[in-house]
């Protein structure tokens, strides 16, 4: 009865994992998705806790399973309260890291328990205890090959994206050594021999007939023939890990600047993929709907901001962007003179436009600008403007990081264009106001192969009448190289902290 309560649940979780997932794609119903699929997995966790049964036993150590529960409970909500929108990457990194290193350790458990040697409290010579050890002793190689799937992927996840944390906080620099791709894919070439021996070995039947246990009488001569030595087996097992996590250090390692949110994507459908393993071990199904479901989201997700940010798959799985943001790389050439633009010129043109243009950066976010752009917004709509956003898809550091800091200041998504929508409207309109962006509107990304941002597809604000770029000095963003535009004859700056700034024009605009 209960095992098919649970089942029910099972399913219910894994419909809304779904629903969540559905509801996530767009701004207005994101918060919802976010709550449906919170409470299936806190129904199937509920459910696991109270009605799981193996062999008629229920889970019993409460004491732990709820101190566990409320120390990571706690641990996630204060963190997720606290961080800052800029610092969302590296939460996400971390966090995803954790979802490895639970796949990790239920791989390490559950390899602990088959590698349990019935040998030990076998006396030699009572036959038939002989036969039930060595039928113990023969594993299935599915099990075995799910324990080291999860093993090596959560190891991989966990190590990566702790790597990816650091880098992103600035406490790990970017390392690279000659070779490096070929060491990588040595390493990863050498954890699949290891782990294929390990599953051969001890999934392999016993080499020794019941029928012929009668005639043997050496201990030592048995012992072998009963399965593989189960000591070397576990060793074998610790190095697979061992070599998984320098795998996932040395993977992300060399990875630059403006890749990064491409590799903390591909971990996250990593730590998916070890998840579902787990599922399949335990035979649950919302885990393994849900595992999947991230693998695939986190895979698609992948290959989309491969695409925004014109990077190949490929280069991401060997590990090796090249150092794609390192500043003095490509773009660096003698650009000319640039011109300012005074607080109440920016207003004036902005208030008798027709159509005005919002491009939100990383610099937008950081000064917390987000309400004062959207009064801006208010404003110049009272005075008969045009007012739209122009979003880029990496604007900012995670996916999506533009729209959920807008949404935050209730700017209306009907007013969010996506790239290519931008570009088609850049044509018409009177005013493009570049708010703290800088790389997603580099035009080197589509003129200078040298450029290290050479191919990512870009905002054309140029194709607009005239540019404001609101920033506080020339110096570069994310990538570390110098753009262009700014010193193109259409483009004026507006120098300043993007929040003092929005406020000052707020002022200008409301005197005249
Ligand atoms: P960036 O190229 O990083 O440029 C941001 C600009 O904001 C900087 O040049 C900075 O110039 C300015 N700024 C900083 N603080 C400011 C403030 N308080 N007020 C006004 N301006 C300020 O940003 P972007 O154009 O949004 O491009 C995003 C970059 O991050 C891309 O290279 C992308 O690949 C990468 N990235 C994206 C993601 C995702 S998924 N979105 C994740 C990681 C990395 P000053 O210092 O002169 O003010």
């Amino acid at each position: 009865m209960g095992s098919n309560i649970l089942t029910v649940i099972y399913v219910l979780a894994s419909v809304t994992f779904i629903l969540g997932l559905k509801l996530l794609s767009s701004p207005a119903t994101a918060r919802r998705g976010n709550l449906i699929a919170a409470s299936g997995m806190i129904l199937a966790i509920l459910g696991t806790i109270f009605l799981y049964e193996d062999e008629g036993v229920r889970l019993h150590n409460h004491i732990w399973i709820f101190g566990g529960l409320l120390i990571g409970g706690v641990a996630g909500a204060v963190a997720a309260r606290k961080v800052k929108m800029t610092a969302m990457p590296e939460m996400v990194s971390l966090f995803n890291g954790m979802g490895g290193a639970c796949a990790a350790l239920i791989s390490i458990v559950e390899f602990n328990r088959l590698a349990h040697d019935p040998r030990g409290w076998v006396s030699f010579p009572p036959i038939s205890a002989l036969g039930d050890a060595a039928s113990v002793l023969s594993q299935s190689a599915g099990e075995l090959v799910i324990i080291f799937a999860g093993l090596i992927i959560g190891s991989i996840s966990f190590a990566g994206s702790v790597i990816a944390w650091g880098k992103l906080n600035g406490r790990i620099k970017d390392y690279a050594f000659k070779g490096q791709h070929w060491v990588n894919l040595s390493l990863f070439g050498l954890i699949l021999v290891v782990a294929g021996w390990v599953i051969v070995s001890m999934s392999a039947p016993p080499s020794i007939d019941p029928s012929e246990l009668k005639s043997l009488v050496d201990w030592n001569v048995v012992l072998p023939r009963l399965g593989p030595d189960l000591v070397q087996m576990r060793i074998l097992f610790y190095l697979v890990f061992a070599m998984a996590v320098v795998y996932g250090i040395l993977f992300v390692l060399p990875i630059g600047g403006a890749d990064m949110p491409v590799v903390i994507s591909l971990l996250n459908s990593f730590t998916g993929v070890a998840a579902a393993c787990g599922g399949f071990l335990y035979d649950n199904k919302a885990m393994l709907t849900g595992g999947i479901l991230v693998g695939a989201a986190g895979t698609l997700l992948t290959i989309l901001m491969c695409r925004a940010m014109n990077r190949s798959l490929k280069n991401v799985l060997v590990g090796s962007f090249g150092g794609g943001a390192v500043a003095g790389q490509g773009g660096q050439k003698e650009q000319g003179n640039y011109r300012e633009i005074s607080v109440s010129d920016a207003a004036m043109l902005m208030s008798y436009a027709h159509k005005v243009m919002i491009v939100p950066g990383y610099g937008l976010a950081v000064a917390q600008a987000q309400h004062v752009c959207h009064e801006l917004e208010k404003l110049l709509t009272e005075k008969g403007v045009e007012v739209k956003y122009a979003i880029h898809p990496v604007a900012g550091r995670m996916p999506g990081h533009m729209n959920v800091l807008l949404a935050e200041a209730d700017v209306s998504y009907d007013h969010l264009l996506e790239l290519e929508q931008a570009n088609e409207e850049f044509p018409t309109t009177d005013v493009v106001i570049v708010l703290g962006a800088n790389d997603v509107v580099n035009p080197a990304a589509k003129n200078d192969p040298s450029s290290p941002i050479y191919g990512m597809p870009i905002l054309d604000v140029e194709l607009a009448k005239t540019c404001i770029v609101n920033k506080r000095s020339m110096k570069p963003g994310y990538a570390g190289i110098e753009n262009e535009l700014f010193f193109r004859p259409k483009t004026s700056m507006l120098f300043g902290d993007a929040k003092k700034a929005l406020q000052e024009l707020i002022a200008e605009i409301k005197n005249l």
